[in-house]
């Protein structure tokens, strides 16, 4: 078994993963995306390096690139962790969404509007407070609670005047009066292998910024909601952000495809590159669909 593994940095995640790799006698190559070329016109000689691998597990920091080699890779027939279908919709929480919605998975009640006007419109109609986010994005970055139309007006012109064009697809959700927390959990093929409570004090609990990190039991019902939202965008390895309503119960926020996990081994006691690992693993002898089963 010949394993690539695309990374950007090698961090803590990564160190993990290439143990847990060289414990099951696994022969795994670094991939540094800084350096990678991919000759994508290229005849069988030029593309031979990348088909010679019976997996690789991207984990780049980038989405962009991320996207881009899953793409290259998967159209060569080359299985990869977690494939470009599931980087595509879990990359883009308009996507993700969608994708949940479609699924009759439960989630925060969401609008996307393209224009300041119609955006300010969708908070009003969603009711004060809401949160917007960057569709692309992570580590709780650029995200906006906003509690009046007057913050509104404010984020909107900032994000118009100051904003790329990406800024300017404004995704808009309700805001979820969540118990000081929320759950993350890490789902591998058909089971949720393990979860955490992140307790914060800012309504963002993001372990990124300073949410700690708790164990939370995996109960049947948030397994049943976990496997579904991720069979909803592919399938594989993922983490699911799960809000707590006070009424409705469980709401999946979204679903993340490399996700860090440095956090959550210690609390869960589940080792979670290990799973990974052997998720990857089984990818690379039986193929995506059968892992996944
Ligand atoms: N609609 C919401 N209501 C309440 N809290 C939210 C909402 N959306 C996000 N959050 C909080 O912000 C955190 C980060 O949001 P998330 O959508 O997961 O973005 P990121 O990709 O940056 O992690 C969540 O883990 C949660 O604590
Ligand atoms: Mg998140």
């Amino acid at each position: 078994m010949r394993v690539g593994i695309l990374y950007s940095r090698v961090r803590a995640e990564e160190k993990l993963l290439f143990e847990e790799f060289t414990q099951r006698g696994a022969v795994f190559d670094l991939l540094d995306d800084r350096k990678l070329i991919f000759d994508i016109t290229g005849g069988e000689e030029r593309t031979a390096c990348y088909e010679d691998y019976d997996v690789i597990v991207e984990r780049c920091i980038h989405h962009g690139r991320a996207l881009v080699s899953l793409r290259i890779l998967n159209d060569r027939g080359i299985p990869t962790v977690n494939s470009v279908q599931v980087a595509d919709v879990c990359g883009d929480k308009l996507q993700t969404t969608s994708a949940l919605t479609a699924a009759g998975i439960p989630s925060p009640r969401t609008q996307v509007a393209f224009t300041t006007d119609a955006a300010l419109d969708a908070m009003e109609e969603l009711g004060y407070p809401v949160v917007m986010k960057p569709s692309i994005g992570s580590w709780g970055r650029l995200l906006s609670k906003i509690n009046d139309r007057e913050s509104a007006e404010t984020v909107l012109e900032h994000k118009e005047v100051l904003g790329t064009y990406h800024h300017s697809i404004f995704y808009i959700q309700e805001y979820i009066e969540k118990p000081g927390r929320d759950i993350r959990a890490f789902t591998v093929g058909s089971e949720t292998i393990c979860a955490i409570y992140r307790d914060s004090g800012h309504w963002i609990t993001n372990t990124a910024r300073g949410g700690q990190a708790s164990v939370c039991p995996v109960t049947p019902e948030l397994n049943d909601l976990c496997v579904g939202a991720a069979k909803a965008v592919g399938g594989g390895c993922v983490a699911i952000d799960v809000l707590e309503d006070p009424d409705r119960g469980l709401l999946v926020n979204e679903v993340n495809y490399t996700m860090e996990f440095r956090n959550s081994v210690m609390p869960t006691g589940v080792n979670i590159p290990g799973r990974i690992a052997d998720f990857a693993l089984q990818v690379g002898r039986d193929g995506w669909e059968a892992a996944n089963r």
